[in-house]
């Protein structure tokens, strides 16, 4: 019967009759509306930042079978760490808004059952809506000015902030607090110990750059990475991210072409700080090869000469550079808690192992951290574990890190045909190592206890 009902449906051409929904088809009130409030919900709601919200009957509704197909495809909602062959995480990921299989079922039947509504008076209860801020910030710090972009290209700005640290300060907790959130594509927050972003900023506020904060000498460290959506980042418990008295913080932040001049934008980051030193010192760590350093590269098949070089050629769709670093016997041992993947726009995936040289406990001689096999530019993002500080992946002296990239350098990729657009080519080129949006990086980000 239910079979028969959804033939019609999909059969449904003009003069058919209106399918009846099935009697057992899901419905909005008490099947859909608490999954997509609980996994669409930080972003398709009035002023989030997707284009449209989804959050009652008279909104989902007309979008039934495209959020059906989104989810089917994986694109909705954004999530890049997957489980595949190669890479099987031991621990699941916090803030994970992926749909279980039978929530995708319970989607899917509902888009083919012409999205019934079903009785208003017996709906589901809902889960508490999504809080994307910050619990306790200490303090929210934004640029002087708010910024116009010019509408036309994507721009990438650095502001430099003052956080006003007149004694050395542990950061615990960090978010962005999006301005005008249809053009702020993604941003990034970085230290700046000894000022110099101050004197970087034009009379705009602000200054060119791209892969990072653009300071000499690479800068301070890196303190947090926001997409649109993202969750506020946590220090594990107990730890903290160690900021130098007098630190400034740059704030870079990609902006998205509106193909008008946009409203201003005046992006915020919050910040929690404390003056007491936490028990442990907690780092993002950049490893990798990113604006000129090839340390670790290994010599891949598309390589010219005897020597490893970073270059992915043009027309190649399935070119690999892989990265290997041994860690010294010896050198301590690192707690995970956090990793990500960075590349630019010519990347597809990404995957990042470590190999135990004494693996401990159920510990996997081979370990799989992350893995993002289809990479997007825009929605690159940090996973933390769902795990105890004592419980997640561990790097020891004598451990190996490997790091393996892969890019698509052909008008197929549509990271491509987006960089070559803005940068106003037509066909693709050799890409190298750089800073730049036709350049490349091979970069693993490391959330790390010491
Ligand atoms: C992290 C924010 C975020 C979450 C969570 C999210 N979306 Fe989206 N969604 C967007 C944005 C932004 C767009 C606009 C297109 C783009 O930038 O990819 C979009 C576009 C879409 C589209 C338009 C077609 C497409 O595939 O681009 C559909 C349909 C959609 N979302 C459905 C969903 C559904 C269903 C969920 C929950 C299961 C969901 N989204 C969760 C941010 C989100």
């Amino acid at each position: 019967m239910l079979l028969l009902s959804l033939l019609a449906a999909c059969d449904g051409g003009p003069g058919a009759p209106a399918p009846a929904a099935a009697e057992d088809a899901p419905t909005w009130h008490a099947d859909i509306a608490p999954i997509v409030q609980e996994h669409c919900g930080s972003c398709h709601v009035a002023g989030g930042v997707a284009p449209f919200a989804l959050d009652d009957y008279a909104a989902a509704a007309p979008m039934a079978a495209s959020m059906a197909a989104a989810v089917e495809a994986g694109t909705m909602p954004p999530w890049g760490a997957e489980t595949t062959a190669e890479c099987a995480p031991r621990h699941g990921f916090k803030d994970d808004i992926r749909l279980s299989a039978d929530e995708k079922e319970r989607l899917r039947a509902w888009a083919d059952a012409d999205a019934p509504e079903g009785d208003p008076s017996a709906a589901a209860e809902l889960p508490a809506p999504v809080e994307l801020g910050l619990t306790d910030p200490t303090m929210e710090v934004a640029p002087a000015l708010p910024y116009v972009t010019s509408g036309t290209t994507d721009e990438f700005r650095c502001f430099s902030l003052d956080p006003q640290l007149t004694a050395d300060a542990w950061l615990t907790g960090l978010q962005v607090v999006p301005g005008n959130a249809e053009v702020v594509h993604h941003v990034l927050v970085f230290a700046d110990p000894d000022g110099q972003g101050a004197n970087l900023v034009g009379a705009d506020g602000t200054y060119d750059c791209f892969g990072g904060s653009g300071l000499s000498g690479g800068g301070g460290a890196l303190l947090g990475a926001w997409a649109p959506g993202a969750f506020p980042f946590e220090a594990p418990e107990g730890t903290g991210i160690a900021l130098d008295a007098g630190s400034r913080l740059v704030m870079q932040i990609h902006y998205h072409p509106l193909g008008e001049v946009a409203e201003p934008d005046s992006t915020a980051v919050q910040l929690r700080l404390t003056e007491t030193p936490p028990g442990r010192e907690a780092v993002l760590a950049l490893l990798g090869n990113a604006s000129s350093s090839i340390e670790g590269l290994d010599r891949g098949v598309n390589d010219r000469g005897a020597r490893a070089e970073f270059r992915i050629p043009a027309d190649v769709p399935d070119h690999v550079e892989s990265i290997t670093y041994d860690f010294p016997r010896g050198s301590g041992t690192y707690q995970i808690f956090m990793a990500g993947t960075h590349m630019h726009y010519v990347g597809t995936d990404m995957l990042v192992q470590v190999d135990h040289a004494a693996p401990e406990g159920d510990e996997p001689a081979t370990e799989c951290l992350v893995q993002t096999p289809r990479w997007d530019f825009n929605w690159q993002r940090g996973y933390a574990y769902d795990a105890p500080l004592d419980e997640v992946p561990v790097l020891r002296g004598g451990d190996t890190l490997r790091l393996r990239c892969t890019y698509d350098n052909t008008l197929d990729n549509p990271g491509v045909r987006t960089a070559l657009e803005d940068a106003g080519l037509s066909a693709p080129a050799d890409v190298y190592l750089g800073e730049s949006t036709l350049d490349e990086m091979c970069l693993g980000v490391f959330g790390i206890v010491l």
